[in-house]
């Protein structure tokens, strides 16, 4: 699990005023909430009196109260109150505090820095056409497996016809020769624009020729963003580690079509449909995994894969080096089949 890094947290609209929601990123326990003013803040989700998760305290003004003594905590994570001591205690609040983290909103999500420092040096993904807009869809689902393996299925492009084959797509059995070019970006690589595959029916329902650009960025983002004429789609998948075996993937989209909007419940279980194929095949890969087997990356159709490692390690190496992040990738051009 990368460190030092911009993760996706929590969609904007699930934290609600007043509501204090738990997470689990990392392998940390985390609790997310609002002040009164509507920031949003983030915690370590244990008390540290006794341990108690403050997700199950409340909010009071820009305070979390936990709900076992009554200990409360401001948003940089510092104890305000112990309500039980008197008021002479000698004890010194100021020496208590819980670990906060550092959070941006934009775009209706809310980004967390897992690292050290607050990430002012490192960019936080943007999506871009939509300006601040807050997207039209968001569906996530836990996948039974490390980001690793989950990232890798994201810009796998070999499993589509197998995994992703249905009549709304593509039709079956239906394979042609693909030729992508790819230039590194600031944090990963770009498959930069070209007509969409003619063999989705999807994309022409945009209308005019589209440009497609698909972005891939560490810890594990793809942007993949359509233009048509004056039209746009954008669709981003980001993958955060539960733990070192569970990863959460967020699919959001935007669109710029107001008579797509209309068709906003209909096209949901489409998108459900999508990210549950995906989901049921890595179930049965965690099942092979489970006995460590060796594993072979191999050809045009896993570069891919083989890049996110390298700039993984890239980025991890330099880290530790205290060193800026350099992107070892060069311009390329892939072919395969799908
Ligand atoms: S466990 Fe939180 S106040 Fe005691
Ligand atoms: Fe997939």
């Amino acid at each position: 699990m990368l460190k030092n890094i911009w993760y996706f947290g929590v969609a904007s609209r699930a934290l609600q005023p007043g509501k204090l929601v738990h997470r689990e990123i990392c392998a940390q326990p985390l609790v997310f909430g609002r002040t009164g003013d509507g920031t949003a803040f983030a915690l370590q989700d244990n008390c540290p009196h006794r341990g108690a998760p403050l997700s199950e305290g409340r909010i009071k003004g820009d305070q979390v109260e936990c709900c076992y003594h009554g200990w409360t905590f401001g948003t940089d994570g510092k104890c305000t109150t112990i309500p039980a001591l008197v008021d002479d205690d000698p004890v010194d609040l100021s020496k208590i505090n819980v670990r906060s983290y550092s959070l941006r909103e934009q775009q209706g999500i809310i980004w967390i820095w897992v690292g050290e420092g607050d990430g002012a040096n490192v960019p936080v993904p943007k999506i871009p056409d939509v300006g601040d807009k807050p997207p039209q869809i968001v569906h996530a689902l836990d996948f039974d497996v490390s980001i690793d393996h989950a990232v890798v299925g994201l810009i796998d492009p070999a499993h589509t016809p197998h995994v992703h084959e249905s009549w709304w797509w593509r039709r079956p059995g239906e394979r042609r020769e693909k030729e992508k070019k790819f230039v590194p970006s600031a944090l990963g690589f770009d498959m930069t624009s070209h007509r969409a595959s003619s063999n989705s029916r999807i994309y022409r329902l945009l209308g005019g020729a589209p440009q497609v650009e698909i972005a891939f960025a560490l810890p594990g983002i793809r942007i993949e963003h359509i233009r048509a004429g004056r039209n746009f789609y954008c669709g981003m998948t980001a993958c955060t580690p539960i733990d070192e075996n569970r990863t959460l993937t967020t699919h959001m989209m935007w669109w710029s079509m107001r008579w797509l909007t209309l068709f906003r419940p209909a096209a949901m279980p489409f998108v459900r449909s999508f990210l549950a194929q995906d989901q049921a095949v890595f179930v049965k890969q965690a099942r092979g995994l489970r006995w460590n087997p060796a594993l072979r990356l191999t050809g045009q159709p896993d570069q891919q894969a083989k890049w996110y490692f390298r700039i993984k390690n890239e980025w991890e190496r330099s880290a530790e080096a205290g060193k800026p992040f350099e992107n070892p990738l060069s311009e390329a051009t892939l072919r395969w089949r799908t």
